[in-house]
């Protein structure tokens, strides 16, 4: 199968309440373990690569990466653009195969955001991509942005429908309490999200897929696995599993997880290195931190999303 847009895969996810999951690659392993886990449950997926990762890995090996998958695989890919901070990013990306982009302007007063957001998908549709933009504000850290707990801002259901109307985008990411980065929550805290401000918006926008950043649940598993073999990492806490899944069946059906891969690559590789200390082939420690994005891939399918056999 070739890649495909978000279309239909949003469209079967809507009225299938569920959501896909969209995981941020930076390397070979993080595309296979993703992959591997998507294609045994038989699930559709989305490759997202952010700018930090287009610098790191350089966007053409992120793109052959993927289509290698694509090539391995039967199920559905998108490969998208991850936070696109401008129009010049998106068209790059647009004109080098991403089926996908989102167009990240939601630090930007509103006319603004409309304008940039409308210009992008003006341009992706003439070309055959989608569009993704942002309403509302996410608290924590991305390579390119920073946005302090105080600045986060939720996403005003007022706004919804004259946005998505006036832009023309495909789908929309809105801030409902989820956050970037591995540490959302002070220990101790009973995270909840605003599932009332989702309904609103699914209210405004009927039929309309709604997207979900910043939706790393922190599994312990790997927290511990990091600290047991001498890491440092502060008590974390993340999104409830249960309160995602409960989006996803609704009018979410985008759902963005990375903070969690770097987790499970990360437990995988300590966990190697200090069992064989010996070791310095790095097929051999990487390999383990690919088992472990696996597994996480494979439990998102399953308790978050509800995407097995969707494919
Ligand atoms: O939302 C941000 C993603 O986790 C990407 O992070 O900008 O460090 O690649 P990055
Ligand atoms: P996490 O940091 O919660 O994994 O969020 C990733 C994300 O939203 C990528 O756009
Ligand atoms: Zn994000």
């Amino acid at each position: 199968m070739a890649l495909v847009t978000t279309t239909e895969m949003f469209k079967k996810a809507y009225t299938g309440g569920y959501a896909v999951g969209a995981f941020n690659v930076n390397n070979m392993e993080i595309v296979q373990g993703i992959v591997e886990a998507a294609d045994e449950l038989h699930s559709p997926v989305i490759l997202q690569a952010s700018a930090g990762a287009r610098k790191y890995a350089k966007a053409a090996y992120l793109k052959k990466l993927v289509e290698a998958a694509v090539d391995t695989t039967n199920i559905p890919i998108a490969l998208h653009l991850d936070h696109g901070a401008d129009f010049d990013i998106c068209k790059e990306c647009i004109d080098g195969g991403f089926t996908s982009v989102m167009i990240d302007a939601s630090s930007k007063p509103f006319e603004e955001n409309i304008e940039i957001s409308k210009r992008v998908a003006d341009y992706a549709h003439d070309k055959g991509a989608v569009v993704e933009a942002e309403l509302g504000t996410l608290a924590g850290i991305e390579d390119a942005v920073q946005v302090a707990d105080d600045k986060a801002m939720f996403t005003d259901p007022d706004q919804v429908e004259e946005f998505v109307k006036k832009t023309g985008v495909d789908s929309l990411a809105i801030a409902i309490g989820t956050s970037h980065g591995a540490y959302k929550f002070k220990p101790g805290t009973d995270p909840k999200l605003r599932l009332d401000i989702l309904a609103e918006v699914s209210k405004r926008l009927p039929g309309f897929p709604i997207v979900l950043h910043g939706s790393s649940s922190v599994p312990q598993k790997y927290v511990k696995i990091i600290n047991e073999h001498g890491g440092a990492l502060a008590d974390a806490i993340g999104i409830p599993e249960e309160q995602l899944r409960e989006a996803a069946k609704g009018a979410v059906c985008k759902i963005n997880i990375d903070s969690d891969l770097r987790l499970g690559m990360t437990a995988g590789i300590r966990e190697h290195l200090q069992a064989h200390p010996d070791h310095f082939d790095p097929r051999q420690y990487i390999a383990d931190g690919r088992v472990y994005v696996k597994e996480i891939v494979h439990d998102k399918i399953i308790n978050v999303l509800g995407s097995e056999n969707k494919a």
